[in-house]
């Protein structure tokens, strides 16, 4: 049973939508699936614009057939090779045995890492700017590696100035029938997603985004069709969705607030932040996020943290080092580049003191953060007599925010 979409005249949407993946790649969770975009170019000569995970090929196949109507296929570009996009490339080898594979020379090598068929003599490799004549459709390709594969590529089809970008401006989250950002709440409903996932997947990669946005800065773009997530169409979302782009590839704050996320074993160091956070209330600070390192994953604090102008973290020493959660999301931020923020600390121990100096340690990888007041030190529980301490570090918090400059 095919579900495809003309998206403009002979432009099909031919993806599908998985709700039962319960992690992206087997690590970010999902709460609301993911959807794999693929397209389909009707022309002269058929082109298929990448293909899905395996647990979506049923529909694929049917939505790819349904378009064709008994045509062949003449090309399968492959903008990427991870195989949430690429796990269909031997069905469909096998369906269309004359389909050229549209690649660029990393590509190959990946698909034969991957991928026991001989495709060798299907291979179009092309090179930055090269052309694909479709007939009144074209694709010039740009490559774009580390964007956030070393073989990614981006193609522009002029007739209907749409940029196929691979992952680039994708976001986590199923279709839920729309398929177009401008026929949703986008801002509301996906935006912490597409944030999500830009960070934890492409976020170490800021500066090769850069790079490619230099590349199609001359390009009159009026549709971005990414692989996962809605297609962007309308001026005032391609711009919307470009300025996060670009805020999140320069590792700038989008907003002033205060993350405050903490482990705690038995409540102690959760009791402090709770003051810490009422004391930044009190002072004005209006978005203050707090999150328990145990129970939320990583990924969606380190979005936050990268959303935020500030982040105080609460921390315990457990076995002589950092709390393990703790330093997970420690190493999970600085491979993100967490940078350019200004960051806090309380600190909690009983009988050891290290938590402070590893964290420290693991963030002298990351750029321009700023300290901002005197740690909290806590043995065990917050006692009366630190009210002064707590109050002088939320003030040195609240003073701090809009002050971070790269
Ligand atoms: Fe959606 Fe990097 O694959």
């Amino acid at each position: 049973m095919h579900n495809s979409k003309e998206i403009h005249p002979n432009v099909h949407w031919v993806g599908a939508s998985d709700r039962r993946l319960d992690r992206f790649e087997n690590m970010f969770p999902l709460t609301d699936g993911v959807a794999y975009n693929s397209y389909l170019i009707m022309d002269e000569k058929t082109c298929l614009m990448d293909t899905v995970d395996t647990d979506v090929s049923d529909v694929f196949i049917d939505n790819v057939l349904h378009v064709l109507n008994g045509r062949p296929l003449d090309y399968l570009v492959i903008h990427h090779m991870e195989p949430d996009h690429c796990s269909n490339i031997q069905a469909i080898a096998r369906l269309f045995p004359d389909v050229k594979l549209v690649g660029n020379a990393k590509t190959f090598t990946f698909l034969e890492q991957f991928y026991p068929m001989d495709l060798s003599n299907s291979y179009h490799t092309v090179k930055e700017k090269d052309v694909l004549d479709l007939g009144e459709h074209s694709l010039s390709f740009y490559l774009t590696p580390m964007v956030h594969w070393p073989e990614v590529m981006m193609s522009y089809e002029p007739k209907t100035k749409t940029l196929f970008t691979a992952d680039a401006f994708g976001t986590f989250g199923a279709h839920n029938g729309n398929l177009f950002a401008d026929e949703m709440d986008y801002k509301h409903t996906l935006l912490d997603e597409a944030r999500r996932y830009y960070i934890n997947i492409v976020g170490r990669f800021g500066t090769n985004v850069q790079n490619a946005f230099k590349k199609f800065s001359n390009l009159e773009i009026e549709m971005i069709a990414p692989l996962h997530g809605p297609i962007y169409r309308t001026k005032e979302d391609i711009e919307f969705i470009m300025g996060k782009y670009q805020t999140w590839s320069t590792y700038q704050p989008e907003e002033d607030g205060v993350v405050l996320v903490y482990s705690t074993m038995y409540g102690n160091t959760e009791l402090a932040m709770n003051f810490l956070a009422s004391e930044l209330a009190d002072l004005g600070v209006k978005d203050i996020k707090m999150y328990d390192v145990s129970k939320t994953d990583a990924s969606y604090i380190v979005s936050d943290m990268h959303r935020f102008s500030n982040t105080v973290f609460g921390l315990v020493t457990y076995n002589t080092d950092l709390y393990l959660k703790m330093a997970a999301l420690i190493d999970e931020a600085v491979m993100t580049k967490f940078s350019n923020r200004n960051i806090s600390y309380v600190v909690n121990m009983s009988w050891g003191s290290k938590a402070l100096v590893s964290a420290k340690e693991k963030f002298e990888k990351s750029k321009n953060l700023v300290e901002v007041g005197e740690p909290l030190t806590i043995k065990s529980s917050l006692k009366d007599n630190q009210t002064d301490e707590l109050k002088s570090l939320a003030i040195a918090i609240a003073n701090s925010i809009q002050k971070v400059e790269a």
